[in-house]
C-alpha cells in the first residue's frame, strides 16, 4: 500500500475499479454520482484510453458525473437517444439486507433513480459502513422538493411522523440546489418498517419530485472494506 494514503480512499478506489472492470465494450453505461463512482468513471476512462474497452457511451446521473466523464474521455449520450441502459454503477448512503437503498447524499437521487431503474444491471458500490440492518438507521431520507412547496411539504412530512430539515449548502449560506433547480429536505424517521410504502407515500405529497428510497432495483452490491490497513472488495 502507498505510504501516507488514506486507506478509506484506497478502498473506494478499489471498489470503484472493481465495478468499472465489469463494464463490457459496446455497452451503454449509467454513470453514478459521488466519491466512489468518481473512481469508477476514472477507471472507465483509463480502460478506454488503453483500448482495453471500446465503444461505450455514458448516461450521467448528475452534472458532476457529466463533468467527470468528459474529463476522463467517456462519450456521453441522453435518454432520448437510446432505448435501454446495459449497466448502471452508483453509490449509496445506506444498503439494507434486501439491497434496498437510501441515496441522495449528493442531492442527485432524482436523476440517479431514473438512470439506475432503467439499467438491465444495477451495481451499487459502497464501503462497509453503509451496510445497515434497517434503512434510516443512520441516514435521513433525502426528498427533492419544488421550492414553492417547501413549507407545505415539510408540514405534510411532520404529519407522517418524519422530522424534516432543509439541507443547507457550504457555510450554511443558502439551501442546496439540485441539478433540477429544486431544494432537498432530509427526513429522519424513528423507524422505516416498510421502505416501499414510505417511498410511495413521500412521492404522493404535492410538491415532492422524488425521494432517495430505492426498493427492489439493486442487482449486485460491491462492498469495500479496510482490513489490516489494506483495502479489500
Ligand atoms: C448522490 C448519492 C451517492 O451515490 C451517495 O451519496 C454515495 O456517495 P459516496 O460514494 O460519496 O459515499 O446518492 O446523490
Amino acid at each position: 500500500m502507498t505510504a501516507g494514503v488514506d486507506p478509506v480512499k484506497l478502498m473506494k478506489q478499489e471498489v470503484g475499479k472493481a465495478a468499472a472492470d465489469r463494464v463490457q465494450s459496446g455497452t451503454i453505461v449509467g454513470l453514478g454520482t459521488g466519491s466512489t463512482t468518481a473512481y469508477t468513471i476514472q477507471f472507465l476512462g483509463d480502460r478506454l484510453k488503453s483500448s482495453e474497452l471500446k465503444d461505450i457511451v455514458g448516461i450521467p446521473t448528475s452534472f458532476q458525473a457529466a463533468v467527470l466523464a468528459k474529463q476522463y474521455g467517456i462519450p456521453l449520450t441522453t435518454l432520448d437517444a437510446v432505448d435501454h441502459i446495459d449497466i448502471a454503477i452508483d453509490g449509496a448512503d445506506e444498503v439494507d439486507p434486501q439491497k434496498n437503498l437510501i441515496k441522495g447524499g449528493g442531492a442527485a437521487h432524482t436523476r440517479e433513480k431514473i438512470v439506475d431503474y432503467l439499467a438491465d444491471q444495477f451495481i451499487v458500490v459502497v464501503d462497509s459502513s453503509k451496510i445497515v440492518d434497517r434503512l434510516g438507521s443512520s441516514f435521513a431520507v433525502p426528498v427533492e422538493v419544488i421550492p414553492m412547496a417547501i413549507s407545505p411539504v415539510m408540514r405534510a412530512i411532520e404529519k407522517l411522523g418524519g422530522k424534516p430539515e432543509l439541507r443547507m449548502g457550504v457555510k450554511k449560506a443558502g439551501p442546496v440546489i439540485t441539478d433540477q433547480g429544486n431544494m432537498v429536505v432530509d427526513v429522519r424517521f424513528d423507524s422505516i418498517d416498510n421502505p416501499a410504502e414510505l417511498e410511495k407515500t413521500l412521492n404522493n405529497i404535492p410538491g415532492v419530485l422524488e425521494n432517495g428510497i430505492f426498493v427492489g432495483v439493486t442487482d449486485l452490491v460491491l462492498i469495500g472494506e479496510v482490513q489490516d490497513g489494506k483495502p479489500v472488495v
